[in-house]
């Protein structure tokens, strides 16, 4: 309990409901029987000081919802990427243009997801998947823009990172982005709410511990979106970081918010080198 010292009477109370640690399940990911999914590595970037190897959330998972993840059709997620593919393909806005029109099938997305959030040179902005897929929306087929945590967007990122399965995560962490990292990486280590807990306090320091009934994973992104079988749907990544922090009794931030776009990053960069599995299962 030494990493205890120093947090408030709150944050120890909730952390009270720590409990033995439990590896993370030695088990290996493969999708469909042939997307080879790198869920473990040995060495996390250099630049991530507080973890010496990573894991994906898929390791601190029961068994039942892992195998779920490995065939396509188990995985409820599934339902959503079908769902996208047809919104793909419709015709939308004034323009009179689908995605289709501009981007041909799908596929042609393949690696997009591994560099998400990045820097949009056009904008001078940072910009995650979402604000892509509604730059697309309003400025080049005149159509609405789309809620965050609409349906339609979320189906659309999990068709988006679909095609990207298996392939490494590799946001690009210098040039114009190093200064939203920084942000995010002071973010991360932050304590927020009345419990005065850090993301680090939770996903760093205690990942394999169970926290109640949960068993504490790294807070990885690699798995985003992600079909949340308590919900019955798909969530985003933004979402759940509001979670987290709502989690904390703190008063939360705004999906789309610069806060969390920038805190995106960052998370997005302790999982480089882990494999895009959106849309994954977790509970
Ligand atoms: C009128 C043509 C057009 C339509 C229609 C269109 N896009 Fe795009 N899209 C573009 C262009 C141009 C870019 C910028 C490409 C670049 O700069 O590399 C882009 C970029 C993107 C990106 C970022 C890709 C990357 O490599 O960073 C995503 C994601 C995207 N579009 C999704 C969509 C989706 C989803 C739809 C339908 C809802 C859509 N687009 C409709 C033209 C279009
Ligand atoms: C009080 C502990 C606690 C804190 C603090 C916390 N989380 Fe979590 N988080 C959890 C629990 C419990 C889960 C569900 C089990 C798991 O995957 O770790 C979770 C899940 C997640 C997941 C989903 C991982 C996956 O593979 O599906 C992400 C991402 C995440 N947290 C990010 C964050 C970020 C970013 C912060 C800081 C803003 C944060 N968390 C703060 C407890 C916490």
């Amino acid at each position: 309990m030494r990493i205890l010292a120093g947090t408030c009477a709150l944050a120890a109370f909730a952390l009270s409901g720590l409990s033995a640690v439990a590896d993370p399940a030695d088990d290996t990911l493969v999708v469909n029987g042939e997307i080879q999914m790198i869920t473990h590595t040995d060495k996390a970037p250099d630049y991530i000081d507080g973890l010496s190897e990573q894991y994906s959330g898929w390791h601190f998972r029961e068994a039942d919802t892992r195998v779920m993840q490995a065939d396509d059709f188990d995985n409820p997620g599934m339902l959503g990427v079908e769902a996208a593919t047809e919104v793909w393909n419709a015709v939308d806005g004034s323009e009179g243009k689908a995605c289709a029109s501009c981007h041909e099938a799908p596929e042609s997305m393949a690696g997009v997801r591994t560099q998400m959030p990045s820097f949009n040179e056009a904008k001078g902005e940072m910009y995650t998947m979402e604000m892509y897929i509604n730059e697309c929306r309003a400025e080049r087929m005149g159509a609405e823009a789309w809620d965050w945590d609409s349906s339609d967007m979320v189906n659309m990122t999990a068709l988006i990172s679909s095609v990207s399965r298996g392939m490494p995560m590799n946001v690009a962490v210098d040039g114009p982005a190093q200064s939203y990292w920084e942000k995010g990486k002071e973010m991360y280590y932050t304590r927020y709410g009345q419990l005065e807990l850090a993301c680090s306090n939770c996903h760093e320091d205690n990942y394999g511990n169970f926290i109640r009934a949960d068993h504490l994973s790294q807070g990885q992104i690699n798995g985003f979106p992600v079909y949340r079988l308590k919900d019955a749907k798909l969530s985003s990544i933004h979402n759940r970081f509001k979670g987290c922090i709502r989690d904390t009794r703190g008063e939360t931030f705004k999906p789309g918010s610069p806060e969390l776009i920038a805190l995106e990053l960052y998370v997005a960069s302790r999982g480089n080198g882990l494999s895009v599995e959106g849309p994954s299962v977790r509970n």
